[in-house]
Order: structure tokens, then sequence, then C-alpha cells
């Protein structure tokens, strides 16, 4: 058997036109796998759908705003309608957030990240969930967590504290959908060079470096593996856990 055979399997990767969401599909149709990516932009959609298809996977992009639950519905809609079917779902799409000492936090920015670092997942995983558990079918659930989720991010608050709620509500997946095999994890990245982090100050990113045990920041070919293995039969006896990545980073002790 080969465990990383993704074929005949539908993968939704929200935020799938770029980034980290990008490198998961890239991984996920070179096993085989087809693609559904989900993001704002028309012409990323169309730019990521053609690397796609330039790797010769089967792709379609979907333009959705993950925090708007109508369009969440439509989009999933659509999808279903051209593929017939999603068995992984990438809960990926999310934001770094509003900065600052928490006391002076504009709520309006801070519930705008909490709409999209943690409903959207919600509303994605609910409909991921109702059309695999109507079919009978086995499925994989992973959200893009991060080391914020376990570590202290002071001055980011709010993208610590969904980073963090994403785990428990893996954790919970997990219990409630075990028995009709499915299974909810959540990736944790380090750092990784992306548009979301392209403006991190040298300073920080010299502080990132200093601390991985690898001496380096994560890239995006990184990414592909993880996403194979957590989609694929390899890891079925793995759910409700944290799969960080970050080239020990937290585990360095100064
Ligand atoms: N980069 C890192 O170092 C790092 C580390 C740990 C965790 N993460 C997590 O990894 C995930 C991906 O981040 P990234 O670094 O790849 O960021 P990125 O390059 O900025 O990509 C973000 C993706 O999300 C999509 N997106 C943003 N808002 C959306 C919305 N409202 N509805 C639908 N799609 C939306 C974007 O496409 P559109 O703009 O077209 O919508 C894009 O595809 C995030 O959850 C992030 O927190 C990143």
């Amino acid at each position: 058997m080969n465990f990383f055979n993704l074929e005949g399997k539908v993968a939704l990767i929200t935020g799938g036109n770029g980034g980290i969401g990008l490198a998961y599909a890239k991984g996920l149709v070179k096993a085989g796998a087809k693609v559904a990516l989900w993001g704002r932009s028309t012409e990323k959609n169309k730019a990521a759908k053609e690397v796609i298809q330039s790797l010769g996977g089967e792709a379609e992009s979907f333009e959705c705003d993950v925090t708007d639950r109508a369009q969440v519905d439509t989009a999933f809609e659509e999808t279903i309608k051209h593929f017939g079917a999603v068995d992984i779902c990438f809960a990926n799409a999310g934001v770094a957030g509003p900065s600052g000492m928490l006391h002076k936090l504009d709520m309006a920015a801070w519930n705008k990240m909490i709409d999209l670092n943690l409903n959207s997942v919600v509303y994605t995983y609910q409909k991921v969930i109702a059309q695999l558990l109507e079919r009978g079918a086995p499925g994989k659930l992973i959200v893009t967590s991060s080391i914020a989720g376990l570590v202290g991010t002071g001055h980011a608050a709010g993208y610590g504290t969904t980073k963090a709620a994403v785990l428990g509500l893996t954790r919970a997946l997990a219990i409630e959908l075990g028995r009709n095999n499915i299974q909810v994890n959540a990736v944790l990245p380090g750092y990784v060079g992306t548009d979301m982090t392209a403006n991190a100050p040298k300073a920080f990113i010299e502080g990132v470096k200093r601390r991985s045990c690898s001496g380096q920041l994560g890239s995006l070919d990184q990414m592909e593996g993880v996403a194979v293995f957590l989609a694929s039969a390899a890891s079925d006896y793995i759910t409700g856990q944290n799969i960080v990545m970050d080239g020990g980073h937290t585990v360095f002790p100064y």
C-alpha cells in the first residue's frame, strides 16, 4: 500500500491561492489529489490554478471571502458541483491581525481577525463535516494554526488567541468525528516567508533564525510534505494533534 497516495481524493484549501495554502495544494496534487482553491482575489485565484495545472494537477478556484457565511455556503455548493465531493479540507486562510498593547486594540480590528482566524474555520468545517457524514465517507480536516498558539505573542494577543482557539476546536472535533473515521489535526508552522510575513522587521527575522535549531526559516516546499502526510492514510491513527513544524524554534532554550 502506498500510504501517501491521494488519487481519487478532493481537497479544499481556504487561502489556497498563495503562500502556505498554495504550497499545501502543490504537495496534494503531486500525491494525486484534485484541489479546490478558495480565496478572495480573482487574479490570485487564476494564477494559482495555473500553477497547479502546470504541475499536471487538476484544480479549480472559487472566489470566496470565508468570513462571510453566505459566501462559504455558495463556494461549497460550487465546489461540490464541480468535483462531486470534498474528502480533505485545509482551513488555512488567516491574517496576522492588529498589533499593539491589548488595552489599546481597536475592537473592530480584533473582531475582523476573529472572523477570519476562527469563525471562518467553523463555517468551512461545518459544510465539509455535514457532507462527509451524509456520504458516510472518511475525511481529513486540517487547520493552519501557528506556534503563536503555543507560545506568548506579546503585542499580538489576538493572533495568539485565535491560533490557540483552533487547537481547542481541533481536539473537540477529533472526539466528535473519530468514530466516523474523520481525523482532525492542526499544523503549527514557525516562521515561513510569505506575503503575511514579508514586512517583518529584519531584526525580528534574525531573532527567529537564531532561535531555530536549524538556523533557518521554514520554506514553502517544506509545507508540501506535511499536507500530504495529514491528508493521507499515513496519518490515519493521528487525530486531535498539534503538528509543530518550526525547525525546533519552540524547543530552543534561549
Ligand atoms: N507565514 C508564516 O510564517 C505563518 C506561520 C504560522 C502560521 N501561518 C498561518 O498560515 C496561514 C496562511 O498564511 P500565509 O503566510 O500563507 O499568508 P498569505 O501568504 O498572506 O496567504 C493568506 C491566504 O489567505 C487568503 N485569505 C485572506 N483573507 C481571506 C478571506 N477573508 N477569505 C478567503 N481567503 C482569504 C489569501 O487570499 P486572498 O487575499 O485572495 O483572499 C491568501 O491565499 C494563516 O492562517 C497564517 O496565520 C503562517
